[in-house]
């Protein structure tokens, strides 16, 4: 049985996104504060919460002014289901439960759901590809390519290929680009567009194509689907781009379409495999800090605040994402090393002794070979070892000073202290967050003057969420 994952896709007027839930509940409504937050004018400020218990997931409206649909009904409270689709105002939301596609099979036959296509026709994309071939403006395909490659977000890259398929093909009515997770035998949507009906009708014609190695054109009187695997070497199934139409369609097209994925296949099955890298990594730095919350109960919340905040910081600093992500798991897991520490020193009341405050600084050098496992260690693993350095020299495990501190632990820095003060963990008491920045302000020999700066600037301009309630979603 493969590993669960479950995601939602929200669509917004010209706007999508796919969305990983990681952590239960999850609450969506118009207000900033919920775990997904949406642009939509009919939807209530705290609109519906998703639990789950243990493998179901429940849907509850929260008393929304214009209710929640269910496939089209309307609910309070209910079980969600794979494929299920749920409509806020204007938004419609796409909840995946992945399963393997045998197990999405199993289930829609008990369910009666499994809608049997009439024909399945193997479609040659050879023959396609050497028609097409002629057609293509060489040139053109070749600056796409150029293009494509250069895009680093799987999502992204899946949404300019249903755009790129839409365009070849006018008619169709809606795509889905999937990642086929070959380990866990599961099928990943990484973007979706106009897709109408249950997301997994068309699996008998999926496990044709992954078994066959080959695209399917599957069709009843009311619509035809064409699945086109991404085939690495030929033969590795690694994604699967499905078009949907709603009459009947010249093929010819899906050469140029099949010409582009098989010149960027590389690029997709690289993507594919960090994203699979990066799903690992989340969880696991999710637990890390679960772990972390559940031995310091004194810093309960802490190092998702302290992530938060070093999320403003990066935008201020105008930080790239992938460079934010790893900001924000380093910061997640920057006291990890407690776990090392013994409860009589960690739990400890009044202040520590000398020796008790010589062990409680080895903290830093015991988390960062914890999470040196981890396989993209390298990324975040300064932020952890040493984020208790100090500007002026002053701090540890190694006493750096200035802009030999590593980045990842000066910006770290700042939002721990930051966060100490305004909990009631420093020596001047619980502060008004007003006051901690004002504190911090003026601390430019302990702290990078310049990041300072930007945390001030971020927190003027509303970026430093106090919340903590907040989980890493990307790394
Ligand atoms: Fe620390």
């Amino acid at each position: 049985m493969g590993q669960e994952l479950s995601y939602i896709i929200v669509e917004c007027g010209s706007k999508t996104a796919r969305l990983q839930l990681d952590s239960f509940p999850i609450l969506i409504g118009r207000d900033p504060a919920n775990s997904i937050a949406i642009d939509d004018d009919e939807a209530s400020r705290f609109h519906l919460k998703i639990k789950k218990r243990l493998s179901t997931h429940i849907v509850h409206d929260l008393n929304s002014k214009n209710g929640t649909l269910l496939n089209g009904k309307r609910i309070s409270n209910t079980v969600l289901k794979n494929n299920d689709i749920l409509t806020i105002g204007k938004t419609r939301l796409t909840f995946f439960c992945t399963v393997s596609i045998e197990q999405s099979i199993a289930s829609q036959l008990l369910e009666g759901k499994e809608v049997r296509f009439e024909h399945y026709t193997r479609i040659s994309v050879q023959q396609l590809c050497s028609k097409g071939e002629a057609s293509i403006d060489e040139r053109a395909m070749q600056a796409l390519c150029l293009k494509m490659t250069r895009i680093y977000s799987i999502d992204l890259l899946a949404s300019k290929i249903i755009i790129y398929a839409k365009k070849q093909m006018p008619n169709c009515a809606g795509a889905t680009f999937s990642l086929w997770d070959e380990e866990h035998q599961q099928l990943v949507v990484a973007a979706q567009r106009y897709w109408r009906g249950n997301h997994a009708r068309s699996s008998k014609a999926l496990v044709q194509v992954i078994s066959r190695r080959c695209a399917i054109l599957a069709s009843n009187k009311n619509m035809q689907v064409v699945i086109l695997p991404v085939l690495l070497f030929a033969k590795v199934p690694i994604a699967m781009l499905q078009l949907q139409f709603h009459t009947r369609q010249d093929l010819t097209m899906l050469a140029t379409i099949q010409l582009l994925l098989q010149r960027i296949v590389s690029h997709i099955e690289m993507l594919s495999r960090r994203n699979a890298m990066q799903r690992w990594s989340i969880s696991m730095v999710n637990s890390i800090a679960k772990i972390i919350e559940e031995k310091d109960t004194y810093t309960m919340g802490h190092s998702q605040r302290v992530s938060n905040y070093v999320a403003g910081i990066a935008a201020t600093l105008g930080l790239d994402d992938d460079t934010t992500h790893n900001l924000k798991a380093s910061a997640l897991c920057h006291d990890v090393g407690k776990v090392g520490i013994p409860d009589s020193i960690l739990k400890k009341g009044g202040m520590l002794d000398h020796d008790e405050y010589e062990e409680m600084k080895l903290h830093p050098v015991l988390g960062a070979d914890i999470v040196s496992h981890l396989p993209n260690a390298k990324s975040f693993v300064s932020g952890i070892m040493y984020h208790h350095e100090r500007w002026d020299g002053t701090g540890y495990p190694d006493g750096l000073e200035g802009e030999s501190i590593p980045f990842f632990a000066r910006i770290i820095a700042v939002a721990d202290s930051f966060d100490a003060m305004i909990s009631g963990r420093s020596y001047s008491g619980f502060m008004h967050p007003k006051d901690a920045v004002a504190k911090l302000a003026q601390s430019k020999d302990i702290y990078d003057p310049e990041i300072l700066a930007a945390f001030v600037k971020a927190y003027r301009n509303d970026l430093i969420n106090l919340k903590s309630d907040t989980v890493v979603k990307k790394l």
